[in-house]
């Protein structure tokens, strides 16, 4: 069996311009319900008008070779008794069908009898009155309802995704069997499968120009009162008017990341691609100084209207670099040449965000009180820790932020100088604090109600030992997913598990999905909004809660039926 796969033309160039034809070409699967098309049976066919403009086409394009969906037609069908074919055949213009081969059609269809019969035996049994009213019956419409749904989504798989990667593949097949470099193919496609047979081709370099055909009835000035047929034909002109959209014409969406690490973060690069970006423009080592210079290039080469598809991202651990570029990049731009800006130093502005918001929805879920009225204690003053701080400090926390690193010096004037820091940088109350030994770190653990580790990965800041004394301690929140984990005992999937009596553990791994859906979403937001927007800490935390909030809700809303019914 033939199998599908979608790969670019190597050492070749080819154009292809779709024409999207005046009705859908069915496949047969869904042709033998479908009684609106035998309706219009007589009508599938294309118009003289659009033969017209087809035999003008080719004249103009000169093209190598055509293409057109096979559908139901046998290929018999398709080469004697098809309007469209005779054009190509008048031109010497070689014509080809392409579609979904017929054995994985069988194949694919072959997956969903097996619904279809149980789906049959449903609808038997809900057409006997005898059960009408009792929980069995509810309980078949909705088993029913369900196949169903799945049957259709299969259904519409192989008619989209699967169906267009086979005529794209039929149709780089056929360019690969001309002899030519660069090529030009007419294909005759389906309104339904203009736009995702595009995306496929143009996902392998083709170069595709898509033209819809706009159809009009011009009246002409006879009498109101139409008698016959003769007159209702002469009563007006039909017109068909192409109208050509090129790939160029939808702008690509472009993300410069301005990294000011030495190497780019593949993980961010991943991410934007993930988010829909069609291009990812790494810079490294970024200045201040570079950034204005990329800024400013950028945003001139598109106007106003196109800077919309573009978007900056400020990566780099130092976060205190990263917040220098940010401003440069900010003062570089000016209405209208405005555009959205990332910034999430090293991943901690979304990590510390999904931290704290994740910590505060497990608190209301658990009923332990408000995040705002808790002691919290941050071990780590790396940026993940920083941040934190300043988020649980502008909610309303009473907040302790230690370095715990051994290897310090200066370990008590540097915490000594965080109070200041965070006071005048971020205009916030945060106290700091001096703990390398385990009996520091138990001080600090003592007089707090939840504690988050946010030291180097691979250092663990709690021993199951430190845990057993503590009273007022209920939530440990740990972003290191490097064995051994920041508490002892602690496991990363862990979401709220009792690692202690009386202390709930949230591991690296549940702040880190939150984290990568935060990241996304503030991706896909600054790719699609137009408001020169600022997504940097404070916005994360918006989306983690709102991340967080949906889910609940779905869980919330979430119902599941069970037979026979439980009491
Ligand atoms: N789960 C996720 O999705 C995710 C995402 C990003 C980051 N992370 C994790 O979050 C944590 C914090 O990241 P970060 O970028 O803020 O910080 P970082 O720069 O990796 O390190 C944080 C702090 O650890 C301290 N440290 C260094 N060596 C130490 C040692 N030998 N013993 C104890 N502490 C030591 C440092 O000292 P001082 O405290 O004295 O400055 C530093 O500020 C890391 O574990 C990182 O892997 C997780």
């Amino acid at each position: 069996m033939k199998t599908l796969e979608v790969t670019p033309l190597e050492g070749k160039r080819l154009k292809v311009i779709i024409i999207e034809k005046e009705y859908n070409e069915p496949l047969d699967f869904e042709e033998a319900q479908n009684e609106e098309n035998k309706r219009f049976l007589p009508i599938l066919k294309p118009s003289i008008a659009f033969c017209r403009f087809l035999e003008q086409l080719i004249n103009e394009v000169n093209p190598d070779f055509a293409t057109e969906e096979l559908g139901n037609r046998s290929i018999n069908d398709f080469t004697e008794n098809n309007g469209i074919a005779g054009i190509f055949y008048k031109k010497k213009i070689p014509l080809f069908a392409v579609d979904i081969d017929e054995n994985a059609k069988s194949y694919l269809l072959s997956n969903i009898n097996e619904k279809e019969e149980l789906l049959n035996i449903m609808l038997k049994h809900l057409k006997e009155p005898q059960t009408e009213g009792s929980y069995e019956r509810e309980y078949l419409t909705a088993y029913a309802q369900c196949l169903r749904q799945e049957i259709e989504e299969i259904k519409n798989e192989i008619k989209f995704s699967i169906r267009e990667s086979w005529i794209a593949m039929g149709i780089l097949d056929k360019a690969r069997e001309i002899n030519k470099e660069n090529m030009v193919c007419i294909h005759i496609s389906s309104p339904e499968h203009t736009d995702g047979v595009k995306k496929i081709l143009e996902s392998v370099d083709v170069e595709v120009e898509t033209i819809q055909l706009e159809k009009k009835l011009i009246a002409k000035e006879t009498s109101k009162t139409l008698l016959g047929l003769e007159e209702l034909l002469e009563s007006s002109k039909i017109q068909i008017k192409p109208l050509i959209r090129r790939s160029r014409e939808s702008r690509p969406y472009i993300i410069f990341f301005l990294d000011t690490d030495e190497k780019a973060s593949p993980f961010d690069i991943c991410m934007a691609y993930d988010a829909g970006y069609n291009v990812v423009v790494p810079y490294e080592n970024v200045t201040p100084e570079d950034a204005k210079r990329i800024v400013q290039d950028a945003i001139f080469s598109r106007d106003p209207k196109g800077i919309k598809h573009t978007c900056f991202f400020i990566g780099g651990k130092n976060v205190e670099r990263a917040e220098e570029v940010l401003e440069v990049v900010k003062k570089t731009m000016f209405p209208p040449f405005q555009t959205n800006i990332i910034v999430d130093p090293g991943g901690a502005y979304t990590t510390a965000s999904a931290m704290v918001a994740k910590v505060e929805e497990a608190l209301e879920e658990h009923n332990l009180g408000e995040l705002s009225t808790k002691t919290c204690a941050i071990f780590g003053t790396g940026a993940v820790g920083r941040v934190a701080a300043i988020l649980l400090a502008r909610l309303g926390c009473d907040v302790i932020i230690a370095s715990i690193n051994p290897e310090r010096k200066d370990g008590e004037e540097y915490a000594q100088g965080f109070s200041k820091t965070f006071r005048e940088k971020y205009g916030v109350k945060v106290e700091g604090a001096f703990a390398p030994t385990p009996e520091k770190k138990l001080e600090i653990i003592e007089k707090s109600d939840i504690i988050f580790c946010a030291p180097k990965a691979g250092v663990q800041v709690i021993t199951k030992e430190m845990l057993k004394e503590v009273k007022r301690l209920k939530v440990i929140a740990d972003v290191n997913a490097v064995p051994p984990f920041g508490v002892e005992g602690i496991k990363p999937n862990d979401d709220m598990r009792e690692i202690a009596p009386g202390i709930f553990g949230i591991g690296a791994l549940t702040i880190g999905k939150l984290k990568h859906k935060v990241e996304e979403e503030m991706l896909k937001e600054a790719r699609i909004s137009s408001k020169g927007e600022i997504y940097d800490y404070n916005y994360a935390i918006q989306v983690a809660r709102r991340i967080l909030r949906e889910k609940a809700i779905a869980s919330r809303l979430t119902v599941t039926l069970n037979y026979p019914r439980k009491s």
